[in-house]
C-alpha cells in the first residue's frame, strides 16, 4: 500500500514521478496508464472489492494471488480516495485521473459528487503546479455539473472538453458501456495553475 505522508516511498523501486487513479473500478485503464508510464509510480484506488479482485487478476499471475507482491511502481490503495487525498503532502502528485465517476444525478444526492468544490480544493493541494488532472463522464447532469463547477473555480485551467478520447487516454470498462449505450463522453484536462 502507498505510504500517504511520502507516496514517493511507498514503491519498491524509485519512481520519478506519481499519479493518482480514483475509482479505477476494472483497473483496464490503471494498468493502460501505468504501461504507458514507465517512470511513475502508479496508486490505485477503489474501494469495490469486486474492481479490486479485477484489478489483482491484471496485475498478478493466476493462482498466486495469495502471496502476490503488486509490481514494484503499483500501489493499491483499497479504501476511500478522499481519506488518502486528505493524507497526501502538498503537491506530491504529477497527475490524477477521474474516469467516469458515479455521476449521483440526483440534485439531493449531488453533494456525493466527486467533482466538489471540497475536492477541488484537496486535489489542488496535492497537485503541482502544471500537473493535469483528467476527468471523463458520459453522464448528462455530471457533464453539465463539472461544467458550471470548474467555471467557478481559479484552482485549475479548465477549458472545455474533448468529445473523442484524446490521444494518451486509456478506454475505460465505464466508457465502453457509455458507447454501447449510445451516450457520449466528454474528455477534461485540467491544470493546476501555478
Ligand atoms: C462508474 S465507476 C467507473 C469505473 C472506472 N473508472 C471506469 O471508467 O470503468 C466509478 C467507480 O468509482 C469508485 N469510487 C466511488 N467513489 C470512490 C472513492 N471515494 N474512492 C475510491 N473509489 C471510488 C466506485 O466504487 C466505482 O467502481
Amino acid at each position: 500500500m502507498a505510504t500517504p505522508k511520502n507516496p514517493h516511498a511507498g514503491f519498491s523501486d524509485a519512481v520519478s514521478r506519481v499519479f493518482l487513479e480514483i475509482g479505477f473500478g476494472g483497473g483496464e485503464h490503471a494498468v493502460g496508464q501505468a504501461e504507458l508510464n514507465p517512470d511513475v509510480g502508479y496508486i490505485a484506488s477503489e474501494v469495490f472489492e469486486n474492481g479490486l479482485c479485477s484489478l489483482l487478476s491484471r496485475l498478478v499471475p493466476e493462482g498466486e494471488e495469495e502471496n502476490a507482491v503488486p509490481p514494484p511502481h503499483f500501489r493499491i490503495w483499497p479504501e476511500d480516495a478522499r481519506i488518502l487525498l486528505r493524507d497526501l503532502p502538498d503537491q506530491s502528485l504529477d497527475q490524477a485521473y477521474l474516469m467516469f465517476p458515479d455521476p449521483w444525478p440526483k440534485a439531493r444526492h449531488a453533494k456525493r459528487r466527486f467533482v466538489h468544490p471540497e475536492n477541488i480544493v484537496q486535489m489542488a493541494r496535492v497537485l503541482k503546479p502544471g500537473a493535469v488532472w483528467r476527468v471523463a463522464s458520459d453522464h448528462p447532469v455530471y457533464q453539465e455539473w463539472v461544467t458550471e463547477v470548474m467555471g467557478n473555480q481559479d484552482l485549475f485551467d479548465a477549458p472545455p472538453p474533448a468529445t473523442e478520447r484524446p490521444e494518451g487516454w486509456s478506454p475505460t470498462r465505464y466508457e465502453a458501456k457509455a458507447f454501447r449505450e449510445g451516450r457520449f463522453p466528454f474528455y477534461w484536462t485540467f491544470t493546476r495553475r501555478p
